[in-house]
């Protein structure tokens, strides 16, 4: 085993053990993936500030996301299918986070379903919803999540239609994976994958399928969104599902002050500022460099947080500086997932840490509670000068 450093390595591990469908599935952005590339590299036109000569002892990471204790502003993303990346890999992924004293966020289209990953772990977790027509599809999965004792309800704001991605067209991904020459000739060669997955029953849709009716096709993504997603979505409809769930809510997929004070006004606790990882709109700006004018505008009123591009702990510190209260990872956790587990996501999340820690000691900063924009170099029109 090579000596892991940096979530890149995750990452070649990662490609190696995993079927092709799942890596392309994680590893991917839609039509021309200008968005899912600028969401990383936008992070690398920010400099930070070296500073020299400060006090640099009992230094902190610890913070608070929504009212609740984080041993680091970093939250675990809801990512689709994470089950299918490693066998089990909801449950896995939500114990390393607990372990390690941040929110996990389990999506909808999981593998394992709610009550699994409550039954398997000791501290509450965050649940991600989409925005589905069926009311009471609606109305039993934010149940669920209470009788689960999540401790926060997230919904997914900008997926009323799915993004084209075209990998996942080409592969016919699926969960569990179709049989076919090409998928089966690639799964060949993962062995340790196919041996977690033979010892494990979950290998579906765990909070679909058996729960939502009229539902044709439960192995596909793709079909169930088609069916099954409220493409007349409306702020008012956003207003229903905040009387649905009395617990504390968070709204993904805001990149425009407008909405940005949509959700504030339907009493939302929190905003993410997110693209979806460039999954949805390619073409749209990277996150962080919507994240400037969505803290202009609301973050005196409501705790920002940002997702889609975090990569390292120096892209988290670049977030916060910038004025978000919390940051998601969902790709550098699902690198050390399918490459090693629950073990793998814990070393995710060590190295970020040890990136956030030591970066904020170099810029001068000993609380991670305390930054500010004084630590970044940010070039001129980052965030802005656009003609309309
Ligand atoms: C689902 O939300 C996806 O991005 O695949």
């Amino acid at each position: 085993m090579p000596v892991i450093t940096c979530i890149d390595d995750l990452k070649r591990i990662y490609q190696r053990r995993v079927p092709r469908m799942f890596y392309d599935y994680a590893e991917t952005g839609s039509w021309s993936e200008q968005t899912f590339r600028e969401n990383t590299s936008d992070f690398n036109q920010i400099y930070l500030r070296q500073r020299v000569a400060v006090d640099m002892s009992g230094r902190s990471t610890a913070s608070r996301m929504i009212g609740q204790d984080v041993a680091m502003p970093v939250a675990l993303a809801p990512v689709g299918m994470a089950g299918m990346q490693h066998a089990d890999g909801e449950i896995k992924a939500a114990r390393a986070a607990e372990k390690f004293g941040v929110p996990f966020t389990l999506s909808t289209m999981s593998i394992c379903s709610i009550e699994d990953v409550a039954e398997h772990t000791t501290k509450p977790f965050w649940m991600q919803v989409y925005t589905l027509k069926d009311d009471d599809f609606m109305q039993r999965l934010f149940d669920r999540a209470k009788a689960a004792n999540c401790s926060a309800a997230v919904i997914t704001v900008d997926l009323q239609v799915m993004g084209q991605r075209h990998k996942d067209l080409k592969n016919g991904l699926s969960a569990p994976p179709k049989l076919t020459v090409k998928s089966i000739s690639n799964m060949m060669t993962k062995v340790r994958w196919g041996l977690g997955m033979l010892g494990t029953k979950r290998r579906f849709f765990g909070n679909i399928v058996g729960h939502a009716s009229g539902v044709t096709d439960p192995s596909s993504l793709s079909s169930w969104t088609a069916e099954a997603f409220d493409e007349a979505l409306d702020w008012g409809r956003i207003k229903q599902f905040r009387k649905m769930w009395d617990g504390p809510l968070i709204i993904k997929g805001i990149m425009d002050p407008r909405d940005a004070r949509e959700a504030l006004n339907v009493g939302a606790d929190a905003i993410i500022v997110s693209n979806h990882g460039g999954r949805q709109l390619d073409g749209a700006l990277s996150s962080i460099r919507a994240l400037p004018a969505i803290i202009d505008a609301v973050g005196d009123k409501i705790e920002v947080h940002l997702d889609s591009g975090i990569r390292s702990g120096q892209d988290v510190l670049k977030a916060l500086a910038m004025g978000a209260k919390g940051s998601y990872i969902g790709r550098a956790y699902v690198y050390g997932l399918g490459a090693l587990g629950e073990a793998g996501v814990t070393t995710a999340l060590e190295i970020i840490h040890k990136e956030l820690d030591l970066s904020m000691a170099f810029c001068g900063r000993r609380d991670v509670c305390d930054l500010d924009r004084d630590i970044l170099m940010i070039p001129q029109g980052f965030d802005g000068g656009w003609q309309s």
